[in-house]
């Protein structure tokens, strides 16, 4: 993994890719599957929603902290794997042959099979509606990974897989921060 430019890693999210979100509760390392994600601006800034009936949750609230990984396509058979069991049962790192990386800022690792991975601290925690509010510290990327494409849930069991870039910058209003 080499290091990705801060301010750009909202470009993993902003597209709303299905994730992994990876947490590390005493040196017991685990990872959830995540679709409801949202980019809150460019500071960079996150959200997503998780409740207690995930192992996760519980490791994010005491941590307060995570890594969240972008798997491309070829991992997607996995990824839905990864959200269909619980770290409570599994130790999904092994039972799913992925590798984990020590991360600079964060205790939660980063995933070496996912294209890019960013490095989080929970700066909220919104209860009454199971959203945590996460500031960016790190971000990384595989630049060696072939596959690029990610892929997006439906909601109903079905998947989309990205297609190809447009850039439309040239035409777009709101004011894209330098350097991105
Ligand atoms: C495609 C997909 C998307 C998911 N998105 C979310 C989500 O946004 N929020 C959530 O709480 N659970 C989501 N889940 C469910 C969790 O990943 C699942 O409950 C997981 O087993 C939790 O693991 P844990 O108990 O080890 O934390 C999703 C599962 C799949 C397969």
């Amino acid at each position: 993994m080499k290091t990705f430019p801060l301010n750009k890693a909202f470009t993993f999210l902003e597209p709303g890719p299905v994730v992994l979100v990876s947490t590390a509760d005493q040196g017991r390392q685990n990872i959830m599957t995540l679709s409801w994600t949202m980019v809150l601006d460019f500071t960079p800034r996150f959200a997503f929603m998780t409740g207690p009936w995930n192992y996760s949750c519980k490791a994010l609230v005491k941590t307060g902290e995570c890594v969240i990984a972008i798997p491309t396509i070829e991992l997607a058979k996995k990824t839905v794997q990864i959200g269909s069991c619980s770290g409570t049962e599994v130790n999904k790192f092994e039972k799913f042959k992925l590798t984990p990386l020590e991360a600079k800022c964060v205790g939660a690792p980063l995933i070496k099979e996912c294209y890019a991975n960013i490095e989080c601290r929970v700066i909220d925690h919104i209860t009454k509606h199971g959203i945590f509010v996460l500031d960016a510290v790190g971000a990384w990327i595989d630049e060696k990974h072939k596959e690029k494409h990610f892929f997006h849930a439906v909601g109903d069991g079905r998947f989309i897989a990205d297609g190809e870039k447009i850039n439309l910058r040239k035409i777009m209003i709101a004011k894209i921060p330098e350097g991105v």
